[in-house]
């Protein structure tokens, strides 16, 4: 399956969603998940997102691990997303700030 990580918190361009040829995407308020069961793994979200936060859940970074269980609990409790919204006008400012977890609303 492929992870939703760190950067997409307080981004959220939604971009990765308008490519998901099976609708994966769950929408929380300052965050998108994927449901790693009905992730194909075909790929084509990671270069759609700005924020490059999209990852194949083998490739994870070490400090974003936790965002697989993230993914899976909140998938099952978050409403799916078919289609891109307007992203939040600072979501540009959040992209460069890494540390972002402490913010994640659910
Ligand atoms: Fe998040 Fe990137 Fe999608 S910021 S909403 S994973 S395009």
């Amino acid at each position: 399956t492929h992870i939703v990580t760190e950067s997409c918190i307080e981004c959220k361009y939604t971009d990765c969603v308008e490519v998901c040829p099976v609708n994966c995407f769950h929408e929380g308020p300052n965050f998108l998940v994927i449901n790693p069961e009905e992730c194909i793994d075909c790929g084509v979200c990671v270069s759609e997102c700005p924020a490059k936060a999209i990852y194949l859940e083998e490739d994870l970074p070490k400090n974003q691990k936790q965002f697989s269980k993230i993914n899976l609990e909140l998938s099952k409790k978050w409403p799916i997303i078919n289609n891109s919204k307007p992203h939040k006008k600072d979501a540009n400012k959040w992209k460069k700030i890494k540390k972002k977890l402490h913010l994640l609303k659910y």
